[in-house]
């Protein structure tokens, strides 16, 4: 049997913005965000040959212990009723437990990828159905470029492209988990800050200028103080804004001058940086319908495979 081959990027995505509002009867928690995809990328190898018992294999480097991508290839494969053999060489250059959605990105890219491969015909409403299953940020991926999400964060509306803009991602070793750091929330969650927290949060939306902020920075900065240090120490080095991206515990620093942003980049030997610049959605889909071109039809959206009867 043939094998077919794609060699892809998964982005990285920040959150402008994030409030926290509530916690739901189904114990999630009610949120208002701005995803926002950047340049920062996993490289992905996905190889597959059909075949009539189905097989994961993955190889990924650094090795990560709770692997998403394979869990979300035996999904992808019995909901489009495949049989094959899926081989995955994973390239992790997204920092983890970090907010960037990197487990997510993967998993959304092989949910993109492997129908393509396999000549199955898919639509957006059976790959985002697919996507919430796997994780609140995995829809996200699906779409790309500027989007607020509500709900849990899987309820997603396109927004205007975000200014291009160029920041940098500061990456301390602190691993946070996204479940303690909702748990650690849940406490002081009352009704009486949603109104101000509504309002500005919706004052970001309108006006792409406004200060951005992220309701988890209270409690993980208190359990790591050397977060709100590095905040401090971007704005201090001519950030224009910066703020903590998801549940952390990455921070970054959006800069209007390049050159000081390289200089700011010196001021950080401690933790992991990386100048990234924003990608908007036009240019995430071309990126994800270049990688996936010789398998690919037409340039809709999801990619459509060539393979498809
Ligand atoms: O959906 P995901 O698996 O990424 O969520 C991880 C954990 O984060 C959930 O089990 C839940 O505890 C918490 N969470 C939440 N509210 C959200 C998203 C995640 O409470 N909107």
């Amino acid at each position: 049997q043939m094998t077919r081959t794609a060699s892809l990027k998964a982005f990285a995505k920040l959150n402008l913005g994030l409030r926290v509002l509530a916690k739901r009867p189904d114990g999630y928690h009610e949120l208002r965000t701005v995803f926002q995809t950047i340049s920062l990328a996993d490289r992905l190898e996905v190889r597959l040959t059909p075949s009539r018992t189905s097989g994961v294999t993955v190889f990924s480097t650094p090795e990560i212990a709770e692997n998403l991508v394979e869990k979300t290839c035996r999904i992808a494969m019995q909901a489009l009723k495949i049989s094959a053999k899926i081989e995955l060489h994973l390239e992790k250059l997204i920092p983890t437990g970090a907010g960037l959605g990197g487990g997510s990105s993967d998993a959304a890219a092989v949910l993109l990828t492997v129908p393509v491969l396999a000549g199955k015909r898919v639509c957006m409403e059976q790959l985002l159905e697919l996507a919430a299953q796997l994780g609140s940020d995995v829809p996200f991926f699906l779409r790309g470029g500027t989007a607020l999400g509500l709900g849990r964060g899987e309820e997603l509306y396109p927004l205007p492209d975000a200014p291009a803009s160029r920041a940098l991602l500061v990456a301390p070793d602190v691993h946070s988990s996204t479940a303690d750091a909702y748990r650690d929330l849940s406490a002081g969650l009352t009704p009486a800050t949603l109104p101000s927290k509504l309002s500005s949060f919706q004052q970001q939306t309108w006006n792409p200028a406004a200060q951005f902020a992220n309701d988890f920075e209270s409690v993980i900065f208190a359990r790591h103080p050397e977060l709100a240090r590095i905040k401090k120490r971007l704005l201090r080095l001519g950030a224009s804004k910066a703020v903590m991206t998801g549940s952390g515990s990455a921070i970054f620093g959006v800069f209007n001058n390049p050159e000081q942003l390289l200089k700011a980049r010196e001021g950080f030997a401690e933790a992991k940086t990386y100048p990234i610049t924003f990608l908007n959605r036009a240019r995430y889909r071309s990126s994800w319908l270049r990688a996936l071109q010789p398998h690919v039809k037409g340039d809709q959206w999801p990619p459509q495979s060539l393979y498809a009867q």
